[in-house]
């Protein structure tokens, strides 16, 4: 069994959803259960290690995907990542295409995010006498998904099939029941590009940590306004088993690039250190 300590900080972290619970080709070193004021985070943290480079793998729906989307500990998941001094998060995520173009098996780097959460998850750091407002304007970190569409564009070069569409709108849905016909010509009408319930509250939580966080999202379904049939469990898991491949090989050619020595400073978050302190009102 591997060691529940790793002495180093680890900067970069995987945030594995349905269909990716795994890194294959990476060394396990240590698998770490730490707890947080806000808990335990989903399950133990693995740290795995690429040439000398060590990444946290987080699966978000726990070891074996026994926890519902609105019970996803995101807090405690984003702290106890923050407290191994990750600073970069790859999120994974399944989802439903809203657009005709994004093809089930297609992958999306998005670029925005339309809440539709219900206000049931815990969904900020800052309260509790601590009022904190962080800029969300842009959710997802642009130079950190900059690395993930060359490194689709590689994969794709060098004859792998695979499909990336730059930007897009998540819509994130709270769930656990799928949408509503009515629900998803309403998404499509304002300009959603792919729906899913992932999304949040964990790009807030990771903008409150000043983290780079940055979504990679495979559609698996067209949810149910298209002719073609109806989003169901079945589906998703149909094309996310279809295309697991494809994911599993461009998460790692992504780690593979963050881990070269030029994107150090990227991976380390200088551009986000400090940026929450000024959004604190300190009482
Ligand atoms: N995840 C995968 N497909 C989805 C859909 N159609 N709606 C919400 N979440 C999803």
């Amino acid at each position: 069994s591997l060691p529940n300590h790793y002495d180093h900080p680890v900067r970069i972290a995987v945030i594995g959803g349905t269909g990716l619970s795994s890194l294959p080709g990476f060394t396990p070193v240590a698998s770490l259960s730490p707890t947080t004021p806000w808990g335990a985070p989903s399950s133990p943290i693995l740290i795995l290690t690429h040439n000398a480079t060590p990444i946290a793998f987080l699966a978000r729906h726990g070891a074996s995907h026994q926890l519902a989307p609105h019970e996803v500990p995101a807090r405690a998941n984003i702290a106890a990542l923050r407290g191994l001094g990750v600073r970069s998060v790859i999120a994974f995520s399944a989802v439903g295409s809203l657009r005709e173009e994004i093809r089930p098996t297609d992958f999306v780097v998005p670029d925005q995010i339309i809440d539709r959460t219900k206000g049931i998850r815990p969904f900020t750091f800052f309260e509790g006498g601590l009022v904190g407002h962080v800029g969300f304007a842009d959710p997802f970190d642009a130079r950190l998904g900059e690395v993930v569409l060359r490194c689709a564009a590689g994969l794709e070069a060098g004859g792998e099939s695979i499909t990336t569409h730059k930007g897009g709108v998540v819509v994130c849905m709270e769930g656990p029941q799928f949408s509503t016909r009515a629900e998803s010509h309403m998404y499509r009408a304002w300009g959603g590009s792919i729906i899913n319930m992932s999304a949040l509250p964990e790009a807030k939580l990771a903008r409150e940590a000043e983290l780079a966080y940055q979504m990679i999202c495979m559609a698996t379904d067209y949810d149910c306004w298209h002719t073609t049939e109806d989003v169901d469990v079945a589906m998703v898991m149909k094309y996310m088993a279809a295309n697991g491949e494809n994911a599993k090989r461009l998460v790692g050619a992504v780690l593979d690039e963050l881990c070269k020595e030029e994107h150090t400073d990227l991976v380390a978050a200088k551009h986000w250190e400090g940026s929450a302190q000024g959004a604190v009102k300190f009482m």
